[in-house]
């Protein structure tokens, strides 16, 4: 077992765990954030994409012994007094889901593009989304919804 402490939506946890450990699966299971989703735990979805130090990453592609001393968010610790998040926020007014599974992966995929001043446009939003995958919306209503929130962020083109 390994001594690890994380950072996870401001709060810090101190954790013993067994080196195989899958990042997803310490905050699913050892911490009960299941809002991060596990679609194929093969690094293809984009299902389970969470922040480390402000930059997305696939959860199942990481040791919990690899995060270490960082800070993370999940789709948990978006909102904050009650207020959605401008991505959730605007996947909420552009119905830019259907069944929710890909949902949380691909808000959070879509903040850290907002935030890195990478959601200029449709064509740069598709390929900034390109690693997260829906089999329900088609992708063009998560487009509109990237699309508002850059614009609420102050980070459109
Ligand atoms: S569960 Fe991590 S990429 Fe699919
Ligand atoms: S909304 Fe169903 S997989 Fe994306």
């Amino acid at each position: 077992m390994r001594h690890v402490a994380l950072t996870v939506n401001g709060t810090r946890h101190e954790l013993e765990l067994e080196p195989r450990e899958l990042l997803v699966y310490v905050l699913r299971e050892r911490l009960g954030l299941t809002g991060t989703s596990v679609g194929c735990d093969t690094s293809s979805c984009g299902a389970c994409t969470v922040l480390l130090n402000g930059e997305s990453v696939k959860s199942c592609t990481l040791l919990g012994v690899q995060a270490d001393g960082a800070q993370i968010t999940t789709i948990e610790g978006l909102a904050s007094d009650g207020e959605l998040h401008p991505v959730q926020q605007a996947f909420h007014d552009n119905h830019a889901l259907q069944c929710g599974f890909c949902t949380p992966g691909m808000v959070m995929a879509a903040v850290s593009l907002i935030e890195h001043g990478e959601a200029t446009d449709e064509g740069a939003i598709r390929m900034g989304l390109e690693g997260n995958l829906c089999r329900c919306t088609g992708y063009h209503n998560i487009v509109l919804a990237v699309e508002q929130a850059a614009g609420v962020m102050g980070k459109a083109s």
